[in-house]
């Protein structure tokens, strides 16, 4: 990863796998300090490279004494020392200091999990702020080895009810250790610990702003892209492509060139809202691409899931390849960048941590609607979100002045309505039909104030009839599904617990004002065992 959008004061977390890790990069951010987190065994140059202030070495699910523990590489303690840099090991990452500085870790005779007491043994130590000796505090312990010596100039500063290392230090070395959490909520004066670390003892200091991501970003993209070159962009309507587009446009202006496609899978009003904020109030150089015969002709009769998908994906590359000719027709030059608004989240996931079981993979996101592109395109990729975070960018967006409500819009998925009307899409009105039902129920959610406190809610098509009765009439008519969920990631959810009267007013309301429709039922299943989708 460069470190371009790096300038000082970076905090630099060395992963070993702790499923707390990335709370600490979003726990540090938070205090206005850059933050950035990569693998715990990546080479000295990339750390040295990245010329961090202060190192945390993470936790991580290993014994420092299994054969494949994973560890930072050769030179790292002369590093540190010869550079200053602060090290602050939390969990493995204390036992791992601890040992490969001479001292030794066993495997405790009482393991320590969830909230445990620690009580400090020394007045005014770097780790803990004017806290005098016998001071306790509740931390949340999560270890099965300990520390049982220490290297020499290495104090205990705190132990546990039961007896074991809680804190660490050498300050004269700039060496710091806890073997708790304090990232996490269940240590109640971790944050303030963490504070009192980099603020006071490594002496960091706050300022880190989105203006300043903003203003970092502009003059990398100014400096990568050549004052000849065009860039390209597909805009999808959700807040990443257009936080990421609207960046761009401000480093190249016009040369920036987008395209966004309706696919005849889009929501009531959909193409026509979001052009008018690319145009209206985004001013973004946007061509709108009229594709509804050619996926739906594509996907008449096709009912598995991942076919639609796959159909999807191979149309957006056939348009975009061709919006990418067109482009050369007209400039007379073939284009040299493609923006993707790629998160930070995403290169993670990518970069998977040591021992995780879980393997490298470099793909451009699906997600993004480009899926895999030409290989001939040979485009270099521009992605200025890659070290953000989604809240980060929805600020990030609201001073690129994108709306507000746009930035809190849930996520849809990238094949649109086709993985919401179950089986073939093109069967009647039934794209149609779901469109109206959608929008009755999230302009409801809307009205009712409850459109932020969800984290994604939609209508669901079924490809089944019931029998009903409407005006005296028997009909045999469509059943709608509503799906509403909370989460934090999508990675797992819960349903949304509507109050009655809210569903009562909503399902009556659709039956009453969508022809065709003549029963709603609500999903009331989390993830897992479900996934938010239908398909
Ligand atoms: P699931 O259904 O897997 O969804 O629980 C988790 C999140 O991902 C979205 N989603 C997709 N997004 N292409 C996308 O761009 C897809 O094929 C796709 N499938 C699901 C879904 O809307 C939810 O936010």
């Amino acid at each position: 990863m460069e470190a371009q959008a790096v300038k000082t004061n970076l905090v630099l977390i060395l992963d070993f796998g702790s499923q707390y890790t990335h709370l600490i990069t979003r726990r540090i951010r938070s205090l206005s300090v850059f933050s950035l987190c990569i693998s715990g065994t990546s080479s000295l140059k990339s750390i040295t490279d990245l010329n961090p202030s202060v190192i945390i070495l993470s936790g991580g699910p290993h014994s420092v004494h299994a054969p494949d523990a994973p560890s930072f590489p050769d030179g790292f303690v002369e590093y540190v020392e010869s550079k200053g840099v602060f090290v602050l090991g939390i969990c493995y990452g204390l036992q791992l200091l601890v040992e490969k500085l001479g001292g030794e870790v066993r495997v405790g005779e009482k393991q320590e999990y969830g909230r445990m007491e620690i009580e400090v043994l020394k007045e005014s130590c770097g780790l803990f702020d004017c806290r005098k000796i016998g001071d306790k505090q509740m931390v949340w312990m999560s270890h099965g080895d300990e520390a049982v010596r220490l290297p020499q100039g290495f104090e205990v500063v705190a132990r546990s009810q039961q007896g074991s290392v809680a804190a660490v230090e050498n300050p004269g070395r700039r060496f710091y250790g806890l073997q708790y959490h304090p990232e996490v909520t269940h240590s109640p004066e971790g944050m303030a610990t963490l504070r009192h670390f980099l603020f006071n003892v490594c002496g960091v200091s706050d300022g880190w702003t989105m203006t300043d991501v903003m203003q970092e970003e502009i003059k990398v993209i100014n400096e990568m892209v050549g004052t000849e070159d065009h860039v390209i962009c597909a805009l999808s309507g959700g807040v990443d492509s257009t936080v990421a587009a609207t960046l761009v446009h401000k480093a190249i202006g016009d040369r920036l060139h987008c395209v966004f496609v309706d696919n005849g899978l889009l929501r009531f009003k959909e193409r026509e809202r979001v052009m008018e904020t690319f145009e209206k109030d985004l001013h973004l150089p946007v061509t709108c691409v009229d594709a509804v015969e050619q996926f739906l002709s594509k996907l008449k009769g096709v009912v598995d899931p991942e076919a639609k998908r796959k159909i999807i994906g191979k149309e957006f590359i056939c348009i975009f390849d061709a919006f990418a000719n067109d482009l050369e027709q007209k400039t007379g030059k073939k284009p040299a960048f493609l923006v993707q608004g790629t998160l930070y989240p995403d290169v993670i996931e990518s970069c998977p941590p040591p021992g995780s079981g879980r393997t490298h993979s470099h793909t451009i996101k699906s997600h993004h609607n480009v899926g895999g592109l030409p290989k001939d395109m040979k485009l270099k990729l521009i992605e200025p979100l890659k070290l953000l975070f989604k809240d980060e960018v929805r600020e990030l967006g609201k001073i690129l002045n994108v709306p507000v409500p746009f930035l809190k819009r849930h996520p849809f998925p990238g094949p649109g309505l086709a993985v919401r009307v179950l089986g073939d899409v093109t069967e009647g009105n039934a794209l149609d039909i779901l469109r109206q039902v959608d929008e009755i129920f999230i302009q409801s959610i809307k009205d009712a104030g409850l459109y932020d406190s969800i984290w994604q809610a939609f209508a669901v098509f079924l490809p089944i009839r019931s029998v009903g009765v409407q005006g005296d009439q028997r009909t045999h008519s469509h059943v709608v599904a509503l799906r509403a969920v909370t989460s934090q990631d999508g990675m797992t959810a819960d349903w949304y617990n509507f109050e009655h009267k809210f569903l009562d007013d909503v399902a009556r309301k659709i039956c009453n004002s969508v022809r065709g429709v003549n029963r709603v039922v609500q999903d009331i299943t989390s993830k897992p065992p479900s996934t938010i989708e239908w398909e």
